[in-house]
């Protein structure tokens, strides 16, 4: 496979601009065109994905439902190129487009594609806008969803076929999917409704008497990132998405040591927000402070030999959410983690009603299709069969 430089070579002053301004060229008017990063997304697109999700999943509980959104997309197929290792993302999006009707085709392993006879990931990518409608890809190679993207954008000036890319995971540098299930996920906690609410006594009211301060919602709440924050790309989407809310702070909970720490970049852009940003280095000095915790694993794939000696030292105890930490813990805060996970939440942990990172996971395959309507613009439809069903 060609090294990265030789494709982002191709767009390096389109990928060099500001953000807001690569931006513009992933939208028409109000729709999304490409999901390349987090910061194509604002509150009222973060409301509107997540109420059509909420919709798509009503609706799928019933056999007349699930017929009515097999529908939506059927005459359209989607490639699944997936060259670096995935379970949650891959298969979340394969079951999105399936609950919408769509085909879909994959390819994981560039050695059974032409990839592996020097063809250039490029080109390969126009062979797929060939044949498909959508290509939903993730590399380990930073930037490569976005020079598709632009590769994209170029054919249709022309003329010619293009069609949406969607970064499913890109180097160290994007998953911004990712962070739509997240902030899916931490929206639906800080509703904080129970099936046992009344109109006499609710979830909320309960939790009120033991923390008056406490709002529905994601503001004024204090986030908690834990564990491999350097080298997470999953942190740098969802603090860019968090950032659009007012009040929030986020605590940086890492091993001191460089790689592992939050980068430069994310800092500067983070406190141009006016986010609240500390720093410590050990959890358990931390948990009782945080309104949701944001576990994430060491990347040891990504470790060098000096990285493997710091290791050997390491104590991991103060990276671990332990069974003795949870009376510690806000009896509201969300645990989440994108997964996959090593040992830094133990298997004790995930009967404790706070754990959410399998319920997280399963939020993937709801606000993916979400997002494939939009970028379809079937999500109208769905609104309306909503409306229409359900009287809302
Ligand atoms: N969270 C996540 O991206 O998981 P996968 O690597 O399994 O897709």
């Amino acid at each position: 496979m060609l090294p990265a430089s030789d494709f982002t070579e191709q767009y390096e002053s389109r990928i060099n601009r500001p953000v807001l301004a690569k931006a513009a060229d992933f939208q028409r008017q109000e729709r999304l065109t490409h999901v390349i990063f987090a910061q194509q997304f604002d509150r009222e697109m973060l409301d509107h994905l997540c109420s059509t999700a909420s919709m798509i999943r009503q609706i799928s509980r019933h056999r007349q439902g699930q017929d009515f959104l097999s529908g939506l997309l059927s005459h359209k197929r989607a490639m699944l190129y997936f060259t670096q290792a995935s379970t949650r993302t891959f298969l979340s999006f394969m079951a999105a487009c399936q609950i919408l009707g769509m085909t879909c085709n994959e390819i994981r392993d560039p050695t059974t594609s032409s990839e592996f006879k020097g063809e250039s990931p490029l080109d390969s990518m126009r062979m797929f806008s060939s044949y498909f409608d959508v290509v939903i890809m993730r590399s380990n190679m930073a930037k490569f969803a976005e020079s598709c993207a632009y590769l994209m954008n170029e054919l249709e000036a022309q003329g010619r076929r293009s069609v949406p890319v969607v970064n499913a995971g890109s180097g160290a540098d994007e998953h911004p999917t990712q962070a739509l299930l997240d902030i899916y996920t931490i929206q639906r906690s800080f509703e904080f409704t129970s099936q046992k609410d009344n109109a006499r006594n609710s979830r909320f009211d309960q939790l009120r008497r033991r923390y008056p301060d406490l709002n529905k919602g994601l503001a004024n709440k204090t986030y908690g990132f834990c564990g491999d924050v350097g080298r997470g790309r999953t942190v740098r989407s969802l603090t860019t998405l968090l950032a659009l809310w007012e009040g929030v702070k986020f605590k940086f909970i890492y091993p001191d040591y460089d790689k592992l720490a939050p980068y430069q970049d994310m800092l500067a852009r983070l406190e141009e927000t006016g986010v609240h940003i500390e720093h410590a280095h050990s959890l358990p000095e931390v948990i009782d402070q945080l309104d949701m915790l944001y576990m994430t694993r060491i990347q040891h794939e990504h470790d060098t030999e000096a990285d493997q000696q710091f290791f050997e030292t390491f104590d991991a105890t103060q990276f671990t959410l332990s069974t003795d930490l949870l009376p510690k813990m806000k009896e509201y805060c969300p645990i989440l983690h994108p997964f996959p996970r090593n040992h830094e939440i133990p298997f004790d942990i995930d009967s404790d009603p706070r754990a959410m990172y399998f319920r997280q996971a399963r939020n993937g395959m709801w606000i993916r299709a979400a997002l494939l309507a939009h970028l379809f613009d079937v999500d109208g439809k769905i609104g309306a069969h909503y409306q229409k069903n359900y009287g809302v």
